[in-house]
């Protein structure tokens, strides 16, 4: 694998160059046609149709403060998306939030079907863990804390357990401490994930991973709070998804419950936060600064 540096000068230049190296990586792992069905075309569709690629770039940002050449930390960064990924494609089935655009393209269950839909989720959880538990580029000691670190923050407690009390609160009105829970499992855990990852690859003191799991912990209320907000505000071209879907499901979230308003001071708060958190890093943490920053209004 050739080196990977985030060596940018600025953080859309960065973000963009690594949307390529993570996709180019993808589309290596998910090349061919092994099998006579649709699946690997599907899961191509799945994962290359677009997308911002936030939490792999978190991972080799995080790591990139402790090395400058970031490629031992790729396929971590790449599985994690795969799990988003799958998330993504299971959240937008008719018997979830039934939606039909994603990422400015028609979903996974629109553009195939509906079971075709359901096993390139299930695919792509179980591709995620056969690359984390082959990766070369990590000890073996480390391969297991990684893996068993992403169990716990995609699954029962963490992502999957916030997606099943983000589909209760359709029937139910939650508090504002109840919501922060939700949103923490449901998105917060996987970029939680992506900063934990990033420090556990670097080799970071347990003092500075703290630092960037709290960094990651605001950062991940402030990336829901504005994607609520956007789905009452946003523009569908720009967002690439169907939007005032909450409000149609009754789904209570951080706008419903306190207000735009009050939504967009709460965010702010949340970005400000996550900023004290990596200080300790001084200018290194730069691109972390920079891209708590780009929420601040935010259009996609
Ligand atoms: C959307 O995540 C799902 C949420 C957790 C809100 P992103 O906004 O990161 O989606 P992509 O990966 O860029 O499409
Ligand atoms: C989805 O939350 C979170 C996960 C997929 C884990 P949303 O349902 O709010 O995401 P969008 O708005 O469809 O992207
Ligand atoms: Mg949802
Ligand atoms: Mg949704
Ligand atoms: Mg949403």
């Amino acid at each position: 694998m050739p080196p990977v540096f985030l060596s940018a000068s600025n953080l859309t230049d960065q973000l963009a160059q690594t949307q390529v190296v993570i996709e180019t990586r993808i589309a290596e792992i998910l090349a061919g046609q092994k099998q006579k069905n649709q699946l690997e075309e599907a899961m191509r569709y799945g994962a290359l149709a677009g997308g911002k690629r936030l939490r792999p770039f978190l991972i080799l940002a995080a790591a990139n403060l402790f090395e400058d050449d970031v490629s031992n930390a790729l396929d971590t960064a790449v599985a994690l998306e795969l799990i988003h990924c799958s998330s993504l494609i299971h959240d937008d089935l008719p018997a979830m939030d039934d939606d039909d655009l994603r990422r400015g393209q028609p979903t996974c269950h629109i553009q195939f079907d509906e079971a075709t839909a359901i096993l390139v989720g299930d695919a792509f959880l179980s591709l995620t863990f056969e690359m984390m538990s082959t990766d070369p580029k990590i000890p073996p000691n480390t391969r297991l804390k990684l893996i068993h670190v992403l169990t716990l923050a995609s699954g029962r407690y963490g992502m999957i357990g916030g997606q099943m009390d983000d589909i209760e609160a359709e029937k139910k009105s939650l508090t504002l401490d109840e919501i922060i829970s939700l949103q923490q499992k449901k998105t917060g855990a996987l970029f939680e994930y992506a900063c934990e990852a990033g420090a556990i690859i670097g080799g970071a003191t347990e003092q500075q991973q703290l630092a960037l799991k709290n960094y990651a912990k605001h950062f991940g209320l402030a990336f829901q709070i504005t994607d609520d907000i956007l789905d009452v505000t946003g523009s569908e071209s720009e967002v690439g998804k169907r939007l005032h879907k909450d409000e149609e499901a009754g789904k209570e979230t951080f706008v419903s419950l306190i207000g735009l308003e009050a939504a967009q001071k709460a965010a702010l708060v949340s970005i400000n936060d996550a900023k004290r958190e990596v200080a300790i890093f001084g200018d290194k943490a730069k691109l972390l600064i920079e891209l708590v920053d780009l929420l601040n209004n935010r259009k996609s």
